[in-house]
């Protein structure tokens, strides 16, 4: 049983079905087919405005190219300090954007706030000798599984449409997010003031499938080159936006990511119902993550049953791991087994410590 991510499964059947259809025939190459142009306009319709759409083939380098767009070489992006962004891309997004640096600031749940943000961008000098912050990016799901409000995203937007700062969202869990709060795509982005997104595939459905989405049409102006530049024009294009044909057909993708969601809150639910056990943070999309006691993480893992520790940095004030205790994350995806779930809980049930005789 592996509970370690959302990438550990392949791509859904409706997904494939639809890249093996494409596959058939001769299309133009590098985006220049017909399916391509179907996608790009589906977009439009999903976000209900006008979008510009780069397909690419990871998270990474859809966030890279997304943030060497807004950002100039000498300038600062605003991440918080356990972003995927500055954490877990060696280095991409810098590497991209020529010399500019990441800034990662605290947050609990690894979520930033428009006060925090606003303290932040006042704190900083004018002075030519520091770089001036050029924009802000933000987890939608976060590191921590929590999930921004379309009203924090707008207090969001607001701080950086006073500072001059482009707002990229990072949406590698876009759909469980969206899903989660019962809005629709443009209530969680342009709406709220994002101005360029990284709109997932690949951990709800598809084989390797990023979009970055621009709403902010300046943004998008060299994109097509970057992209180029960053061997990220895939000449057979049909077969990347294929994957998106499938996952947008019969709202499947939000299919998926309420399944993935589901399964997550059985399984978040079950786990706080034990003694010796809570939740890090609320479960409010694919990820819980539970802090149980070593006997109950030494069964779990005996048990054959996958999934990573977790960093403390973002935890609530007051929250501490204890000695005998272990921060864990779960992640739950389009394809991931109730039965396992299941199995998991009778597993931690019976490593359970036995509540106090009252
Ligand atoms: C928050 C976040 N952003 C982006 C990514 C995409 O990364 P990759 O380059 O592995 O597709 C991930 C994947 O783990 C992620 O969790």
């Amino acid at each position: 049983m592996n509970f370690a991510s959302d990438n550990i499964v392949g791509a859904s059947a409706q997904v494939l079905q639809a890249l093996s259809q494409a596959n058939a025939g001769a299309m133009p190459a590098y985006g220049g087919d017909e399916i391509t142009k179907r996608v790009k306009a589906r977009f439009n319709e999903v976000f209900e405005r006008e979008v510009s759409v780069f397909f690419v083939t990871t998270g990474t380098a859809a966030n890279a190219l997304a943030l060497s767009s807004a950002v100039p070489p000498y300038g600062l992006c605003v991440c918080h300090r356990e972003a995927h962004v500055i954490d877990d891309e060696c280095g991409a997004p810098e590497f991209f954007m020529h010399g500019a640096k990441l800034a990662g600031l605290p947050g609990v749940g690894a979520k930033l706030t428009a006060e925090g943000v606003s303290t932040y961008l006042k704190g900083l000098s004018r002075a030519v000798k520091q770089m001036p912050p050029k924009a802000l990016s933000i987890s939608q799901v976060t590191e921590c599984g929590l999930v921004y409000h379309p009203d924090e995203l707008k207090a969001l937007g607001d701080v950086c449409r006073e500072h001059g700062l482009s707002f990229h969202m990072d949406g590698a869990r876009f759909a469980n997010a969206l899903v989660s709060l019962g809005c629709t795509p443009a209530e969680m982005t342009w709406k709220q003031g994002v101005d360029i997104l990284s709109f997932g595939g690949t951990k709800n459905g598809c084989l390797m499938a990023e979009a970055i989405v621009v709403f902010k049409p300046e943004l998008a102006e060299a994109l097509d080159y970057r992209a180029k530049r960053a061997g990220q024009i895939v000449s057979k294009g049909r077969l990347i936006s294929a994957q998106f044909e499938g996952y947008f057909a019969d709202d499947h993708w939000y299919a998926n990511a309420r399944y993935a969601n589901r399964l997550a809150r059985l399984l978040s639910d079950g786990l706080s119902e034990l003694p010796g056990v809570r939740l890090a943070w609320a479960t409010q999309a694919n990820e819980v993550f539970p802090i149980i006691p070593a006997s109950m993480d030494k069964a779990l893992k005996e048990a054959g049953i996958l999934y990573h520790p977790w960093t403390e940095l973002s935890l609530p004030a007051g929250e501490t791991i204890g000695p005998d205790e272990t921060l864990i994350r779960l992640v739950l995806s389009f394809a991931s087994q109730e039965q396992d779930v299941r199995k998991l809980l009778e597993i931690a049930r019976s490593a359970a410590p036995r509540q106090a005789a009252e």
